[in-house]
């Protein structure tokens, strides 16, 4: 408690040096008045020695008692005083070289009010730093593996397709050219999701890396929409997928790049349809409230599970069910849809229960079209 009072050591010593000398000089006025009264009794029995002579106390015996008793008590009490300090220095010292051989577990213990104190506390937030990072580190590598994994397993499916149809039309020399055909075509179409695969893991990996260059530009988004929404007819049409475009306002200006907005409404669409099938409809919500633009990509059937609602716009994520179910997919695509949103300063925010399934696009308005949508 007496600690706190001082908030460096440095006040601490002083202080200690001070309350031992006042204690010290107290003490030996009382010692000096009891050597005196002892001399001045055994002088006045007749006793005689070294020290004590016929006036008294010999002065030189005097000065040598007060000043040896003085030096003893004073470093004693300044001991006493800055002991536990010391041995919290010693506890300190342990903590660190157990930290620098590598155990960061320890609780540095945080006591009294001064330099030391501040510096436990720092170990300890040192500590809490360095798990912090390796946890990352960890995860990150985590993360290279599942990668590396999953980007192998991606390309050796279609490859080793193409390689099995090329090979297999090579050496049937008496193939119709009907049924040649059939498997080149399959062979190219393999090659060609092998083309978009490594497309995307390009893209992704750019994005990532911030490696992109933004081509801003002004941008209607609702006619945007209605282009990507016009293109994807024919998959709307073999999904047997009923598309509702609700927008009360036929312009919404935005300063965006386009080719990558359109390519993150792609991917939501694109989820719509392949995870929203058996709904049957796909909505699409446009509004803005004068400040921002909300797009509401909306499909209904498949429940996303709560708990993994914020895990999908993890990289490489899939539901486990999308997995079984062989939809197809990298678990990318949510992963660059947020990629693109951040670097156009919007948010994304998905919810999904029984009254379907919503990913919520925000984009922030140009400047000057706060008000200028019509
Ligand atoms: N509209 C949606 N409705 C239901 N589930 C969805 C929807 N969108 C995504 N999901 C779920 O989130 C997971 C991650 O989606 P994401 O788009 O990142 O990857 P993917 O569609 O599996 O693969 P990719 O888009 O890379 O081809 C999907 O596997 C799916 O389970
Ligand atoms: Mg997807």
């Amino acid at each position: 408690m007496k600690l706190k009072l001082f908030k460096t050591f440095q006040q601490e010593v002083i202080a200690a040096f001070l309350g031992s000398a006042v204690i010290t000089v107290t003490a030996e006025l009382i010692f000096w008045m009891i050597i005196q009264e002892t001399g001045e009794a055994l002088r006045k029995r007749g006793y005689r020695s070294a020290m004590i002579g016929p006036d008294g106390i010999r002065p030189s015996s005097l000065m040598i008692f007060i000043a040896v008793s003085g030096i003893i008590l004073f470093s004693l009490l300044c001991y006493v005083q800055i002991r536990s300090r010391m041995r919290y220095v010693k506890s300190l010292l342990t903590c660190i070289e157990q930290i620098a051989q590598g155990d960061l577990e320890i609780e540095v213990p945080v006591e009294g009010n001064d330099e030391f104190t501040r510096m436990a506390k720092s170990l300890n937030t040192l500590q809490e730093n360095i798990r912090e990072i390796m946890e990352r580190e960890r995860i990150a590598e985590h993360t290279k593996n599942d990668l590396v994994s999953s980007v192998a397993h991606d390309l050796r499916t279609p490859l080793t397709s193409v390689i099995g149809y090329l090979g297999w039309v090579r050496d049937q020399s008496d193939l119709d050219a009907a049924t040649r055909q059939k498997y080149i075509d399959i062979a190219f179409n393999k090659a060609r999701s092998l083309e978009k695969l490594t497309n995307e893991l390009f893209g992704f990996v750019k994005l990532e890396h911030r490696e992109l260059e933004l081509h801003l530009g002004e941008l209607n988004l609702v006619q945007l929409m209605e282009q990507m929404l016009d293109e994807s007819t024919f998959s709307f049409v073999q999904n047997e997928l009923k598309v509702q475009f609700v927008c009360s306002t036929p312009q919404i200006m935005i300063e965006a790049d386009g080719d990558l907005l359109a390519r993150m409404f792609s991917n939501l669409i694109s989820n719509a349809v392949k995870y929203g099938k058996e709904g049957k409809l796909l909505r699409i919500e446009m509004e803005s409230d004068g400040r921002s633009a909300v797009t509401r990509v909306i499909n209904y059937g498949h429940v996303i599970p709560r708990e993994e609602l914020e895990l999908i716009f993890r990289k490489f994520y899939r539901i486990e069910q999308s997995r079984s179910q062989d939809t197809g997919g990298t678990g990318l695509g949510l992963a660059i849809v947020q990629q693109i949103v951040q670097l156009h300063s919007g948010t994304i925010k998905v919810n999904s229960d029984l009254r379907g399934t919503v990913f919520e696009v925000t984009l922030p308005l140009r400047q000057e079209e706060g008000q200028g949508e019509k």
